[in-house]
């Protein structure tokens, strides 16, 4: 159909304005790259009221591209998509400019090229500064020390394969990335852990996060101790678990050796312990036995030769009534240090018996009442764990007597099920939490190791204006109490 010449004429304006309030840059050029028209955003873009040659806009460098795009739109290559290139105007400002090309021919079946042009910069940088803040997140995500991977959360609360998986899981682990992400998480990381970990999802679950051990296996079958730390996460609009491990195995081995270390001193300790009490034993027995028998020998020998002296030797008899009370108050002095080394009441009559005596002994010396209630069955406690106890319960009437400013203590000394359970309650001063756990505190530290290398325990409590009450534990074997483990 042809047009008239004024219908032409009217398209032509009606087309010319329409372009004109067009947001994108249009214009028409011809094979030499002359602009025959241009519309209102191609100024403002390159900033030229009067549009001569569309190349001109571009700085050197920039107009190679131009050249080489116009080139091959002219030719055969016609483009069928948007082509998007960053360019330098003759200004030096950088461009961003998607160009879409397209043909037609005019009434001289010149073809011309319908160019539409949009400045895409600011859409562009945001897209490159995406770009880099998502390689700089993935290159942290890679070279963390710690592996990293994310699994989807089913449906049931059990969980997908990798979905995400970063290198230093690959290089832990001994997988590659390809190998890694077919695998399931139980497999690899929660190899020993399985059941309990339904138990871990739940917590997750409702409280957003996790911190657990568990045990990584290698592909060579190595297993590494890890500490996991992980959370729940929302992952391609799926809830998703996100675990971060780290291998603690360095840690697990410092750990055991301070374990290591911390039972050899206590051996130690006891083995010292042990041979203390021995010296004590032997040396009570010494000066009980020798220096005993000495003195009784020797006050025969002086009351012999007391009955020697006549009726007229005053002076001497009276040295020998004199050396005579001297002896016995030294054999008397034997026994009382014998007594304190190693009661021999312990090793004779037993602890329940030892502990009634020292009460005895405490309230004589000190002025402090000391009551004993003692409702204890048939056990057996062999003779480190009586003597322990027994060390202990006199560190604690020292320190009721030290520290205390008590004037009553209650003694509690009763069986329950396989323990033994002593109790001194002193109606003193208090103590504080601080003072107990003090690592200066010595004769408490004693106390609570001596018991402990006996599998017992040592509790001490204060509350306000009530004393303190120490309440050591022993396991015995109670011969009322049918035991389990008899
Ligand atoms: N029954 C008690 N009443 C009040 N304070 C106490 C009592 N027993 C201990 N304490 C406090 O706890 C502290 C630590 O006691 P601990 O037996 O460890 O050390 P110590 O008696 O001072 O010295 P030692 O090493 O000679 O026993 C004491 O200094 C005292 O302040
Ligand atoms: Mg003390």
């Amino acid at each position: 159909m042809q047009l008239n010449n004024n219908k032409y004429h009217n398209l032509q304006f009606y087309l010319s304005k329409l372009f004109n309030e067009f947001i994108e840059a249009v214009c028409v050029l011809d094979h030499q790259g002359l602009i025959i028209y241009s519309n209102k955003t191609y100024s403002n873009i390159f900033n030229d009221a009067e549009p001569i040659n569309f190349i001109s806009n571009f700085s050197f460098e920039s107009q190679k591209q131009i050249l080489q795009f116009l080139n091959n739109s002219f030719t055969e290559n016609i483009p069928t998509h948007s082509i998007e290139k960053e360019l330098e105007l003759k200004n030096g400002e950088l461009l961003w400019l998607e160009l879409l090309p397209s043909f037609f021919f005019n009434d001289k079946n010149q073809k011309l090229l319908l160019l539409i042009l949009r400045d895409i910069t600011s859409k562009k940088r945001c897209e490159l500064q995406l770009l880099k803040s998502e390689d700089q997140y993935r290159s942290i995500f890679n070279q963390t020390n710690d592996a990293i991977c994310i699994c989807y959360l089913n449906y049931g609360n059990s969980l997908s394969n990798f979905i995400e998986i970063n290198e230093t899981a690959c290089r832990v682990l001994e997988y590659t990335k390809e190998e890694l992400i077919e695998q399931n998480p139980y497999s690899v990381i929660f190899n020993k852990y399985e059941g309990e970990f339904v138990k871990i999802i739940d917590i997750i679950l409702s409280e957003g996060h996790a911190i657990f051990d568990a045990v990584q296996l290698t592909k060579s079958g190595k297993y590494i101790p890890a500490e996991v730390n992980s959370h729940l996460i929302i992952y391609n609009d799926k809830p998703a678990v996100l675990f971060v491990l780290r291998d603690v195995t360095q840690r697990e081995e410092a750990e055991r050796k301070i374990r290591e270390s911390g039972e050899r001193l206590r051996n130690l300790a006891l083995h010292l312990q042990n041979i203390r009490e021995e010296e004590r034993t032997l040396i009570a027995r010494e000066i009980h036995d020798e220096l005993g028998q000495m003195l009784t020998f020797l006050k025969i020998q002086i009351t012999l030769i007391g009955k020697k002296l006549n009726e007229n030797q005053h002076l001497l008899k009276e040295k020998v009534d004199s050396s005579l009370k001297m002896i016995d108050d030294s054999i008397n002095s034997i026994q009382r240090i014998a007594e304190k080394l190693r009661p021999n009441v312990l090793d004779e009559l037993g602890i329940e018996a030892a502990i009634d005596w020292q009460a005895k002994e405490f309230s004589e010396h000190t002025g402090i009442i000391c009551t004993c209630e003692c409702s204890v069955g048939e056990f057996s406690l062999d003779k480190e764990k009586s003597t322990a106890l027994f060390r202990i319960f006199q560190e604690a009437l020292t320190n009721v007597a030290r520290h205390a400013n008590a004037n009553k203590v209650l003694v509690n000394l009763n069986t329950y099920k396989n323990q033994l359970i002593l109790e001194i309650k002193d109606n003193g001063k208090g103590i504080t939490q601080n003072q107990v756990n003090n690592p200066k505190s010595l004769g408490i530290l004693g106390m609570k190791e001596r018991a402990m290398l006996l599998g017992g325990t040592v509790n001490i409590k204060s509350s306000m204006n009530s004393g303190t009450t120490v309440r050591v534990e022993l396991p015995i074997i109670n011969k009322n109490v049918t035991n389990l483990y008899d």
